[in-house]
Order: structure tokens, then C-alpha cells, then sequence
């Protein structure tokens, strides 16, 4: 099928002074979004990638809005310090949406996708690339090509390669698609690719641990908290990916429950898929969803109580979370057993601002462009949600450019 981890992808697509958020009120800058996105890395991001991720994000938004997509739904992710995620209306699941827009257009441009095709080398020599040979089930074949864009995501399915960088990670499970192997490591080998940031493996925090289903983090961003099995908060719900992450693990059982009302899940449409596939426990009262979950009422009652407290008065004061869009006061509730899996690996190939690929000398190499989560350098050490899709649209807009007027 076309779309990779993209079809997964739920929260939405960061982009700083967009018509979206003008049309809501949001006040935002390219410089707030490159600085959040600097921050959320640990500062070891490449900065002159993250200028162009912040800088163009906005036309890519616009862009893809031309050819079709509704993006007018602006929340808030874990490590934003401004809504900017954008998704379609009413708060749907956005990277279905995208693929779906970007498939019909290349249908409509009569590009030929392949499916069922893997590429297995990349051709040409220390001059450039020349072309890719294709594995398929009735036989090998070589596609002769000026450009070629690496765009074959992540290596987050690969638990074998990402217990090679981080051991921690061993046994793991992950929210990726099975085809996130690292395949360029192997088909891109010949050319002395460089990599860079490798070991650098995110977390995402709300994963059922039952069936590595992904709880979209837009959750969270539109008022949900995060109690565990003593009915307690732990953290700032709206922390960054690895320090939510690292929090549950601390607590008993090492997962937690996180937890909303009927007005959160009246706030975003993609909870209506979880409450339909039946994830979600459920409670007319605090008290009743605390018996369904096998957690000790009168604390949890207390806890809502106090953080709804905290959101009349504007200030967490246990763990100064910044944004409480809403109380939690509004029954029926809910609550999703969560815990961290493999999502996003964060290292890949080295790549310039215009998106060409260099080797270990430094060099670029003629032809050769990669975009998105095969690429490495733009997230540091931890990506924010909405960011994937930023860097996926932005970069592969760019590599698209690049390839179509380098074969000119
Ligand atoms: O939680 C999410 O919706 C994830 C989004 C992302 O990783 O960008």
C-alpha cells in the first residue's frame, strides 16, 4: 500500500504563521517554532535543518491545501509552546488524510507508483547515482534514473538494529509499520552513506501496551491527564516524549491510564475511532470509571478535583503544565491503559538544506536526495509530535525540486 508510518500518523502537522491559525486567533512565529523544535531535540538538532523546517512550513501547508487537503484544525503537542499542529476538521486523524490527498493527485498527474517492489541497490558510482534495481516476485529489474529520492522512512520495526544503538530498547514494541527496517543501510551501502544521530530512538508514551495501538498525543494537547494505578499524576502530561515516557516506567506496572471526559472526546474526532474499536474504559462518574479500572476512587476523585482546581486557576502547581485547555468535568469518562513504545528513530542519513545526500568525505552525491525519517539531523534527540509530518512534507517537497531540476 502507499503511505508507510504516514498512515499511522494522527495528532498533526506543525506549521508557524499559517492561514489555519490565523483563522483561530493563534498567534505564532517561525522563530517560536524553530526554537521548540531546538529545545525538544537537546539542542544537538542541525540547526540550518530546522531553519528550513520552520521556515517553510507554512507554504508547505498552503501547498498541500491547494492540491486538496483540510487542514484547518489547529491543536497542541507535547513540547509546542504554541497550538500549530494542523490536522483536518474537527480534530480526524490528519496522515491517512494527507496520503490519501497526495495519492489522488499522483493518480491525476498519471505518475506510476509501483507496489510490491523493493529496491535492493542504488546504481552508479562515486559520481553520482544513475538508477535503483528493483526486487519483485516475478523477477528483478533496473529502473534507469537521473535523480533518485530515498524516502523509505525509519528503522523502528527493526528491533535487531535499534537494540544496536540503544540496548535499553531490546524486545520493545513499536508503533511503526513492519516495512520500517532500515533497508538504505543495506541498499545503500556502495555509496559510503553518511549517518548521523543513530542512536538517538523516541519513545512515544501513550502506546496500548496490548496491542502497540498509538493513542494520538493531540489527546493529551486537548486536555486529557495521565494518572497511574494508585490514581495519581506523575507529570506534566505536555512534557516532551522521553521524559513522559521515562515518568510511567516509574510507576507501578510500569504503563499508566490516560484519562478524559465527554468534553475532550467531544473535542476531537479521532477519539471517535478508539471509543469505536472499544479501547476505552468507561464511567458515568470518576468514581465509577475508578471501580472499572481497579483504582482507589476516593483518589482519583481527589485528583481530578485538584487538577481541575489547577485549570480555573490557570497554574499546575504540581507539575507546571502550561496548557489546561479544559476541566475534566464532564461525564461520562474515560481512560486507556498506555505505556512507551518504539516510535520515531530519530538518526538517518546525512542530508543538506536542499536535501542531497552526502558520503563520509563530505561529498554530495550527484542525483541522490532523501526526505523525511530516513534522514537524520533535524529532530536532535527527541522529535515533537506533528514534526514527522513537517519534515516529511517540507524536505520531500524540496528533494522533489531538487531531483525534478537537477534532471533538466
Ligand atoms: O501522538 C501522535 O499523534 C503522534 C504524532 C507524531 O508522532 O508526530
Amino acid at each position: 500500500m502507499v503511505g508507510g508510518n504516514t498512515k499511522y500518523a494522527t495528532g498533526g502537522l506543525n506549521a508557524a504563521g499559517t492561514t489555519s491559525q490565523a483563522d483561530l486567533g493563534i498567534e505564532d512565529s517561525i522563530d517560536i517554532f524553530y526554537e521548540d523544535t531546538m529545545v525538544g531535540g537537546g539542542n544537538i538538532n542541525n540547526p540550518e535543518l530546522v531553519r528550513v523546517l520552520a521556515e517553510n512550513g507554512a507554504g508547505t501547508v498552503e501547498w498541500l491545501k491547494g492540491i486538496g487537503a483540510d487542514l484547518s484544525d489547529v491543536g497542541r503537542m507535547a513540547g509546542a509552546s504554541v497550538n500549530r499542529s494542523h490536522r483536518p476538521t474537527g480534530g480526524a486523524p490528519v496522515g491517512n488524510h494527507i496520503v490519501d490527498v497526495l495519492y489522488a493527485k499522483a493518480q491525476e498527474m498519471e505518475i506510476e507508483i509501483l507496489l510490491e517492489s523493493e529496491v535492493i541497490a542504488l546504481l552508479g558510482d562515486a559520481t553520482g547515482v544513475t538508477g535503483v534495481t528493483v526486487q519483485t516476485n516475478s523477477g528483478n529489474f533496473q529502473i534507469d534514473a537521473k535523480a533518485v529520492i530515498i524516502a523509505t522512512g525509519g528503522f523502528g520495526a527493526n528491533n535487531d538494529l535499534v537494540a544496536s544503538y540503544d540496548p535499553a530498547l531490546k524486545g520493545y514494541g513499536t508503533t511503526n509499520h513492519p516495512g520500517a527496517t532500515g533497508d538504505v543501510i543495506a541498499f545503500g551501502a556502495a555509496f559510503d552513506l553518511a549517518y548521523v544521530d543513530m542512536k538517538e530512538v523516541q519513545t512515544h508514551p501513550t502506546v496500548m501496551p496490548s496491542n502497540n495501538y498509538m493513542i494520538t498525543e493531540a489527546v493529551r494537547g486537548n486536555g486529557a491527564i495521565l494518572v497511574n494505578r494508585e490514581g495519581l499524576r506523575f507529570v506534566n502530561e505536555l512534557e516532551t516524549r522521553a521524559v513522559v515516557s521515562d515518568a510511567q516506567l516509574a510507576q507501578t506496572g510500569a504503563s499508566g491510564f490516560l484519562l478524559f471526559d465527554q468534553s475532550v472526546r467531544e473535542s476531537l474526532s479521532a477519539i471517535e475511532g478508539y471509543y469505536n474499536k472499544g479501547f476505552l474504559v468507561e464511567g458515568e462518574t470518576v468514581e465509577a470509571l475508578a471501580a472499572n479500572l481497579g483504582v482507589d476512587p476516593t483518589a482519583l476523585v481527589q485528583t481530578i478535583e485538584t487538577y481541575n482546581g489547577y485549570v480555573t486557576g490557570g497554574v499546575d502547581e504540581a507539575f507546571g503544565r502550561e496548557d489546561m485547555p479544559r476541566a475534566l468535568s464532564v461525564g461520562p469518562y474515560y481512560a486507556v491503559e498506555v505505556a512507551p513504545a518504539i516510535h520515531h528513530t530519530m538518526g538517518g542519513l546525512v542530508i543538506t538544506t536542499q536535501a542531497e545526500v552526502v558520503n563520509n568525505s563530505g561529498d554530495v552525491i550527484k542525483g541522490l536526495y532523501a526526505a523525511g525519517e530516513v534522514t537524520g539531523g533535524v529532530h536532535g534527540n527527541n522529535r515533537l509530535g506533528g514534526n514527522a509530518l513537517a519534515d516529511i512534507t517540507t524536505f520531500g517537497r524540496i528533494a522533489g525540486e531538487m531531483a525534478a531540476e537537477s534532471v533538466k
